[in-house]
């Protein structure tokens, strides 16, 4: 599925239904990535990837602004740090070559056993 939002704002996600828990936390993840970008990063992109790779989910949100986000003294990327690794998953901030801002999940799927 390919989403263009004002035309700015584009998600790739290659993904069918997942477990209302991991569909949940991935919302939230994605939801305070993309409002950071609208609040702080003064780009003129963003893009959301996600996939399922290796048994997990992975979420990659991108922007091409300032760059600067960290995972500290404030609730929201905190609380998404948190929200990782109460799935035992992990959650990253990187500045990719050329600038902005990637904000990157793994979130582990259950398994049946
Ligand atoms: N996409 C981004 N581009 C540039 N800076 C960012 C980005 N995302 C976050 N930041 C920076 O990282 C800081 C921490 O982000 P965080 O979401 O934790 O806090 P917040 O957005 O300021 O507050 P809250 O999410 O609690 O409303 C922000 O204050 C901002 O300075
Ligand atoms: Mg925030």
């Amino acid at each position: 599925m390919l989403l263009w939002i004002n035309g700015n704002a584009r998600a790739d996600v290659a993904v069918g239904r997942l477990p209302p828990t991991i569909e949940g936390h991935a919302y939230f993840i994605i939801a305070e990535s993309l409002t950071n970008v609208f609040k702080h990063a003064n780009a003129n992109t963003a893009q959301v990837r996600a996939a399922v790779v290796g048994g997990a989910l992975r979420l990659e949100m991108r922007d091409d602004g300032i760059g600067g986000a960290r995972i500290e003294g404030s609730s929201g990327l905190v609380g998404l740090d948190d929200r990782a690794a109460s799935l035992r998953g992990r959650l990253s901030v990187s500045r990719p070559p050329g600038g902005g801002t990637q904000i990157s999940a793994t979130l582990p799927l259950p398994t049946d056993n």
